[in-house]
């Protein structure tokens, strides 16, 4: 049975077997439209899931609630971060593609970096731009050499960068094979930040291919 699927997205078939699918994680204030061109450049074959986030902080779409700039309602993280581990399985069903690597921005990379530590099995890996680690208390997780990309900005007056630092530290405590970059940057995207995810994604699907062949053989 194909389930309903309890977000507003967009979704965008890919073209390539081995290109891992990206589900597009907005910031705040965005929609499921705002990553679609720059999840295109940085991953030209894949399938993209692209969700709206469903709270609204004065009419601006995120993924969970906050009680002031960078203070958190973490039973609101939790409960998103469930929220949206279900629509990702409800998704992969609808439109049969393999587990997604997140690719999100501000909000949207702090509700990814939140489905890591809650739902780790939903993906596959993730690109985490100006992300912070969002729950004070971090659950005990496995995730086993999972590739996560962190691009930081030095000059970022949102999110500093002491808050990815401690992400990056539990991530690879838990497991995961963390690339962590600090960019001459503030909050805001450059040229820079796609051609370092592109080079990233580019590793891992020649890894993918790589295994796929191996298994062939
Ligand atoms: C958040 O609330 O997730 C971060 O402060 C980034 C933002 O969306 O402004």
């Amino acid at each position: 049975m194909i389930r309903d699927l309890p977000f507003i997205h967009h979704f965008e078939p890919g073209t390539g077997a081995d290109a891992p699918p990206l589900v597009l994680l907005h910031g705040t204030g965005g929609d499921e439209h705002d990553l679609l061109a720059l999840g295109r450049m940085v991953a030209p074959h894949s399938a993209l899931l692209s969700p709206r986030g469903k709270v609204l902080e004065r009419g601006m779409p995120r993924f969970f609630r906050r009680l002031a700039e960078g203070v958190f309602d973490e039973e609101d993280v939790r409960r998103r971060a469930h929220e949206l581990a279900d629509f990702i399985t409800g998704a992969r069903e609808r439109y049969e593609i393999g587990v997604p690597i997140a690719f999100g921005y501000s909000n949207g990379a702090n509700i990814a970096a939140a489905v890591l530590l809650l739902r780790p099995e939903q993906l596959s890996g993730a690109i985490l731009m100006r992300a912070t680690l969002p729950l004070s208390r971090v659950p005990k997780v496995e995730l086993a050499g999972k590739p996560v990309l962190i691009l930081s900005g030095t000059a970022d007056p949102i999110i500093a960068v002491e808050g990815a630092t401690r992400l990056a530290s539990s991530l690879r405590a838990a497991g995961a094979a963390v690339e962590h970059h600090t960019l001459p940057a503030g909050h805001e995207l450059s040229e820079t930040h796609v051609t370092l995810a592109r080079q990233w994604l580019a590793k891992r699907e020649a890894e993918a291919a790589h295994e796929a062949t191996a298994l062939r053989r």
